[in-house]
């Protein structure tokens, strides 16, 4: 087999790249360990930046998006008893999000790969790669019980945070250094219940943080701080539904509960692997970088990474210019720094540190205070929120 580039990972960095570079007429396959079910069903964060629904509704993707999905001028932060609005809208001169599932996404981008006769292939295993040092590198692969050798002229790594594309890197060649753990995680329910809010709900509280989010009228997704170690099974939903009642109360918020149909716990890492490039290989998404979920980054910033990977390797075969291949870490990192700094600042400010002492939680609320009274500082909050443009 032969095809451009070898892709992969079907997940948002993957499918979004080889929709992409269709789009300029350039070939590509895409491949991924898990069954097709499993990438269609498995539950992730749902705030989709400006920019991503942007990139998707021009580029032939955002029909259900624009039915199914839920825009939102603004959310909502509460500690001390009160919530306070940041008005995205407003603050940013017309710019919102959309509450759109990340599987939905998912679910949009495998079928319209496949409608446009795209290669997607679910399942496969055995994979390897060789050659990146060269001009044509191969992906091997087994799959419906036969070997291919794919012959490529580049490889993305969109393999997520599970990758085994970036330990192609020689060690030598690549910074692994930048990673902060983090003491707690996220308990995410979704439930069967009416919205709670109208908006999205950040709560700070003696407790720890809870975040009211939403996905459809029916189907509600909520957060709240936990330990790492938690066990979802130990909680009934009796008790989940009192903490996160604990923890906005007094904020103007009523929880409106129902029956739980999901539970799951969310890890938190910061991590950035410099370069993400290596030979003819270049990585994008959780491959090279991991954000905490708190402000939802994490798919905004894989499309992020395959919008200028696609421009670079359109450069690249319609006029031989490798200038902006090269330079691909750089102008990525960018950004990705920009989201690292982002989450890691909206999670310190928001969570209960076990070793906080008296100083550190007047800190936050003073923080707090700022962003949410100062004109200038909220604006800070929402361009980052709805994410700078992809330029
Ligand atoms: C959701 C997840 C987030 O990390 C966030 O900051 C907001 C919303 C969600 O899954 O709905």
């Amino acid at each position: 087999m032969r095809t451009q580039v070898g892709i992969i990972g079907a997940g948002p960095a993957g499918l979004m790249l080889s929709h992409l570079l269709h789009q300029r007429g350039i070939e590509s396959v895409v491949i991924d360990l898990r069954s097709r079910e499993d990438i269609e069903e498995t539950i992730k964060a749902g705030v989709l930046e400006q920019g991503t629904v942007d990139l998707m509704t021009q580029t032939g993707v955002g029909d259900r998006l624009h039915r199914d999905g839920f825009v939102h001028h603004g959310f909502n932060i509460a500690f001390s008893g009160e919530q306070h609005r940041i008005n995205l809208y407003d603050l940013t001169g017309g710019r919102t999000v959309t509450v759109y599932a990340q599987h939905e996404v998912l679910k949009d981008l495998i079928a319209k790969r496949l409608a446009d006769g795209g290669d997607v292939r679910f399942g496969v295993t055995d994979t390897s790669v060789e050659g990146l040092e060269t001009e044509h590198p191969t992906v091997r692969f087994a799959h419906d019980g036969e070997q291919h050798t794919l012959d490529c002229d580049f490889v993305a790594g969109c393999d997520g945070s599970r990758t085994f594309t970036r330990f192609l890197i020689p060690e030598g060649e690549i910074r692994t250094d930048f990673f902060r753990q983090y003491p707690f995680a996220w308990f995410g329910i979704l439930a069967e219940a009416a919205p709670s809010s109208d908006e999205l709900i950040y709560a700070h509280s003696e407790r720890g943080f809870a975040l009211i989010s939403t996905r459809s009228p029916s189907v509600q997704r909520l957060y709240f701080q936990c330990d790492p170690d938690t066990d979802p099974d130990d909680w009934s939903e009796s008790r989940i539904w009192e903490e996160i009642e604990a923890r906005v109360a007094g904020a103007g918020a009523t929880i409106k509960t129902g029956s739980i149909f999901k539970k799951d716990i969310l890890q938190f890492r910061s991590f950035v692997c410099e370069p993400m490039q290596y030979g003819r290989l270049y990585l994008a998404g959780d491959a090279a970088h991991t954000v905490p979920p708190t402000g939802a980054k994490g798919l905004n910033l894989a499309v992020a990474d395959v919008h200028a990977l696609d421009r670079a390797l359109g450069a690249y075969f319609e006029a031989k210019d490798d200038g902006l291949l090269e330079s691909y870490t750089r102008t990525v990192l960018k950004r990705v720094w920009r989201a690292q700094h982002f989450s890691w600042w909206m999670t310190s400010m928001l969570h209960r540190f076990s070793d906080a002492t008296d100083f550190d939680v007047r800190r936050q609320i003073a923080e707090l205070e700022m962003v949410t009274g100062s004109p200038s500082a909220a604006k800070t909050i929402a361009d980052n929120y709805v994410g700078l443009p992809l330029t």
